[in-house]
């Protein structure tokens, strides 16, 4: 029965390997460090080539590796078409997709087109061209308001804080969405548009097989004179044709990608990352004409609360099933606290997440961090989303079970949202950034041999990689277990609930007879079955508080 269904699966169209993977997100600074220089690598990441191929995973997805003076972690980007020299070289990167390739890992990187480093050769020579300038016309510069030009063009505020126009030597101000460091390119442009098709296609024949687009919903802009001020700004809907945020003649640019992507055997693919108002807006970026799939970060500001789950998994999945696409399961990445803190603090009682300008913040200060039950929930929550049909992401350390480090001092943030006051979850985002613990013991836990670039708190040791590989119970054999068993549970596209008389408990069934059964209220709940895999110990035929199972399919 199993070979069956193993083989049904393995020989699923190629094409569609995306469609039900499991994508690792690697943070390459904070992964590996192969030279020991204190920040992570290519050469990092090859050396642990094993480790993803053993831990289970479909795809691995790095975030930016380019050369960037790290404004905002890698995500200011000053050439897209070649490798951070403290990272590695071209040559690496090659070594690296083969070796993946080998192993069968996919290969997917992260393409920042809304912005570029202020460092990239264009800014530069937007800079040294001055006003009026052919060089200009790539980013968005315009004269400032009020006596000589000294008042901004608008009162527009930049997402990690401060305002979004910076005055340049000759008196024009340029637009930076993000850091000031971040120039917004003008996608109005052709030589705009051209030059991503050129990096598209440059990683494509590097043999990478997808694309993480960051902040997609933002490219096109309308910015006829006379600009609205915020108060403005804020009132008008988004609903295609807001001046900044997910207008409809964005697509037109992803239409042009598509034909880029479809022109490779297989197809490259690609999901958005779009901060969007509805489950409508948001298809359009997961349609097959478009990128393909989008991100639905829903579960990012849910509680481990069943009600909440159930919902969120009953639209995505119609949803999906709207849009020919599947959908995408994120519980952490690099721009949230780790899910198992989020679990461990107080409730976000119903806090959403708006347009990436108030992002997720956990439900309460750190004193207040329950670490086990955080854990417990997590490794609940996270077996139970493997258990769904669509792609999960995961996002390095979280098979770990690592919780966000609170402890880094003021001067050793490099977040830029920390430092420009935003609502990134006050503290910014560093404390999930923090390098790998591989071994218990050792300089930087293994992370390389000469100390880390984010402080790593003692309490790594526990979950390090050769202390957790060595604990059958670990959160990594978990992981292990559960990526392994998926490729069986992982057939067909379908789910149904299984009603379990208790609000607080969930059971779906797979068409290929697998199931997943989660308690996430605190009385146990006694079950019919045998559990072949369970986030906690169970004896059987019981559910405890706060955890899943999955059950084999009865042959
Ligand atoms: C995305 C990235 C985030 C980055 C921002 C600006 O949201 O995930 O890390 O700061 O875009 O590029
Ligand atoms: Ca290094």
């Amino acid at each position: 029965m199993t070979d069956a269904i193993l083989t049904e699966s393995r020989t699923t169209d190629a094409a569609a390997w995306w469609r039900q993977a499991a994508v690792y997100q690697i943070y390459p600074r904070s992964f590996a460090d192969a030279n020991g220089d204190g920040i992570g690598d290519i050469p990092g990441i090859l050396s642990r080539v094993d480790y993803l191929a053993d831990l289970g995973i479909d795809a691995v997805w790095l975030s930016p590796f380019y050369p960037s003076a790290l404004a905002d972690g890698g995500y200011d980007v000053a050439d897209y078409r070649d490798v951070d020299p403290r990272l590695g070289t071209l040559t690496d990167f090659d070594a690296m997709v083969a070796a993946l390739h080998s192993r069968g890992i996919k290969v997917v990187v992260d393409i920042v087109p809304n912005h570029t480093s202020d460092l990239h050769a264009w800014f530069q020579e937007a800079l040294a061209a001055g006003r009026g300038s052919a060089a200009r016309e790539r980013y968005i510069f315009r004269d400032g308001t009020g006596p000589d030009g000294a008042e901004p063009p608008t009162d527009w505020q930049s997402t990690f804080g401060g305002g979004a126009w910076e005055r340049v030597e000759d008196g024009q101000w340029y637009f930076h969405h993000f850091a000031v460091e971040q120039p917004d390119l003008n996608w109005a442009n052709p030589e705009v548009r051209a030059d991503f098709l050129t990096t598209l296609r440059f990683w494509s024949d590097r043999g990478v097989d997808g694309f993480r687009i960051d902040v997609a919903h933002m490219l096109t802009k309308d910015l006829t004179e006379p600009l609205p001020q915020t108060a403005e700004l804020e009132a008008i809907p988004r609903d295609g044709n807001h001046p900044l945020f997910d207008r409809d003649d964005v697509h037109e640019v992803y239409a042009e990608w598509r034909r880029v992507f479809d022109s490779y055997d297989p197809p490259r693919t690609a999901v958005a990352e779009a901060w969007v108002e509805t489950p409508e807006r948001r298809a359009r970026y997961a349609s097959a004409e478009g990128l393909g799939q989008a991100f639905n970060f829903d579960l990012l500001v849910a509680d481990f609360d069943a009600t909440q789950f159930r919902t969120i998994i009953a639209d995505n999945l119609a949803q999906a099933e709207a849009t020919g696409s599947s959908t995408t399961w994120v519980l952490s990445n690099h721009d949230v606290t780790r899910h198992a803190t989020r679990y461990g603090l107080p409730a976000l009682n119903g806090r959403r997440v708006k347009q990436g300008t108030e992002w997720v913040q956990a439900g309460g200060p750190a004193e207040q961090l329950d670490r086990d039950g955080g854990l417990r929930r997590a490794r609940a929550a996270t077996l139970l989303l493997l258990g769904l049909p669509g792609s999960t992401y995961l996002y390095q350390g979280e098979e770990l079970g690592l919780h966000e480090v609170a402890a880094i001092g003021p001067d050793q943030r490099q977040d830029p949202a920390f430092f420009r006051g935003s609502e990134f979850d006050r503290l910014g985002r560093d404390g999930c950034r923090v390098p790998l613990p591989w071994t218990a013991a050792g300089s930087s836990f293994g992370f390389g041999a000469d100390g880390a670039h984010l402080p790593q708190p003692d309490w790594f040791a526990e979950y390090a990689v050769d202390a957790e590989a060595a604990d059958p119970e670990s959160t990594l054999n978990l992981y292990r277990q559960a990526l392994r068993l998926r490729h069986e549970l992982q057939t067909g596209e379908q789910m149904e609930w299984i009603e379990t008389g208790r609000d607080d408990v969930l059971r779906f069934a797979r068409p290929n007879g697998w199931q997943v059964l989660t308690n996430f209220g605190t009385a146990p709940y006694p079950f019919e079955g045998e559990a072949v895999l369970s986030s906690v110990p169970t004896s059987p035929g019981i559910l405890p508080a706060e955890s899943t199972v999955w059950l084999a399919p009865q042959s």
